[in-house]
C-alpha cells in the first residue's frame, strides 16, 4: 500500500508523510495499490494532475483524501463527491492543511481495515 499526493503548496504533502507507509508523488508511476491525498482547485475543481492520475489509475486507488479550507464555504472539499462519481473511488475523510491527528487515525484505521480485510498491500 502506498500513499500518493497531489499537493501544490505542500500540506497535502505534510500530511501524506505522517502516515506509516511509502509515500510518492501523483506524477509518479503507480505499481500497486493506494490511497491518494488530493486537493481543490478553483470551486471545488478536481485539480488537473489528480483528473490524470485516476483516469489511469483509478482501479488501484482505494479511497481519497481531500485537502480543502472551509473558507471556500459550501465548496469546502467538493471536489470529493466528484470524484466519488466520476472515479468510483470513495472520500476517506475531508481534511484542513495538513490535517490533524485524529485525520491520521481516521486514515490509518482505514489502511489497517484493507489490509486485514482484502490483504491489500
Ligand atoms: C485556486 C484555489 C482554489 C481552491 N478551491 C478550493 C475549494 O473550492 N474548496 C476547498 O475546500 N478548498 C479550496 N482550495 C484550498 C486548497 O484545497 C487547500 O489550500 C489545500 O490545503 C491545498 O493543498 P496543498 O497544500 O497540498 O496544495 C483552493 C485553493 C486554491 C489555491
Amino acid at each position: 500500500m502506498r500513499i500518493i499526493y497531489d499537493s501544490k503548496t505542500g500540506l497535502g504533502k505534510k500530511f501524506a508523510e505522517k502516515l506509516p507507509y511509502s509515500v510518492q508523488p501523483v506524477s509518479e508511476p503507480l505499481l500497486g495499490p493506494c490511497i491518494l491525498i488530493t486537493r481543490n482547485e478553483g470551486l471545488g475543481l478536481i485539480p488537473k494532475p489528480t483528473q490524470r492520475f485516476l483516469k489511469q489509475y483509478s482501479a488501484l486507488v482505494r479511497g481519497v483524501v481531500i485537502n480543502g479550507n472551509k473558507r471556500f464555504g459550501r465548496f469546502y472539499c467538493a471536489a470529493g463527491p466528484k470524484i466519488e462519481r466520476h472515479y468510483r473511488v470513495p472520500v476517506i475523510r475531508n481534511i484542513e492543511g495538513e490535517g490533524i491527528d485524529t485525520d491520521v487515525q481516521v486514515v490509518v484505521e482505514f489502511l489497517q481495515e484493507l489490509e486485514s480485510v482484502k490483504g491489500d498491500m
